[in-house]
């Protein structure tokens, strides 16, 4: 997978054969120049076909986490909503709760109390490997978990549900490739996940609309990259991890 042609390869060579294609027909080579527009138009077709699927869209996914404060356009938003909407669930249970936030006064307070509550805690041998970044960035100041996305959508689940972590990660990741689809960055954010049995947290998510009996299992940031051409980097990187053992 990783050798295969991305589009940025795709729009190089295309335009490389178009101005061979310009230099033909100037000088009059019909024959050659309509050899040269077959392949272009087979070219063409790949970079539709090969670059846009459903299995590049996988491929190509990463995380971003340097954001434009442009905001997201009401459809796209919806679409992505709508991709996690349409994950699948245990049992079909269809109990992911997803509160969309896009109010900056609400996400300046999420920032400053998950930043405050992280700072109250202490770095042990037990948390140091899940949070312990966490904790020592809140305690120098200045930590925003969001990395400043103008939309964070915060995924919960009914809080003792067996299937609670795989319908919300379902959910997730839906949202991320429908992101990625629509050239829109996003990063699984995991903070309010390891602050959900905090008391000023969860208070503060109930003021939001989260229902009593609910708990955070994940959330997403969501906005245009910060980058030169304001898409998600689409790098395709080798997979080194994630061992496959064949039976058969
Ligand atoms: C369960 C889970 C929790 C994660 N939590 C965070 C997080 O809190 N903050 C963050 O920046 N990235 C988080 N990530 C993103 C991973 O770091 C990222 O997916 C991984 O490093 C692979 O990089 P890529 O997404 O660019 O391919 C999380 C991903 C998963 C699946």
């Amino acid at each position: 997978m990783e050798n295969q042609p991305n589009a940025e390869w795709f729009e190089h060579v295309i335009s490389k054969l178009e101005d061979v294609d310009d230099v033909l027909l100037m000088e009059g080579h019909q024959k050659s120049h309509k050899k040269v527009s077959d392949a272009l138009e087979l070219l063409n077709w790949a970079e539709e076909n090969l670059t846009r699927g459903t299995l590049p869209c996988i491929a190509t996914r990463h995380s971003t986490r340097k954001f434009k404060q442009e905001p997201i356009e009401e459809e796209k938003l919806r679409q992505v909503i709508e991709a996690g909407r349409q994950a699948p669930s245990g049992k079909n249970k269809q109990q992911n709760h997803f509160l969309v936030v896009r109010d900056k006064a609400v996400l300046e307070r999420l920032v400053e109390l998950v930043q405050q509550e992280f700072a109250k805690m202490e770095i042990t041998d037990e948390n140091s490997e899940d949070i312990g970044g966490a904790i020592r960035l809140a305690k120098k100041g200045n930590y925003v978990f969001k990395y400043n996305a103008p939309c964070l959508i915060i995924v919960a689940n009914k809080r003792n549900y067996g299937n609670r972590y795989a319908d919300t990660a379902c959910a997730i990741e839906n949202m991320m490739l429908a992101a990625n689809a629509l050239d829109l960055g996003s990063c699984w954010i995991n903070q309010l996940r390891w602050l959900k049995d905090n008391p000023v947290i969860m208070e503060y998510l109930y003021e939001l609309g989260l229902h009593e009996e609910e708990a955070v299992f994940g959330s997403l940031s969501l906005g245009y990259a910060d980058s030169e051409d304001g898409l998600p980097n689409r790098r395709m990187v080798p997979i080194k991890g994630n061992e496959v053992t064949y039976i058969g």
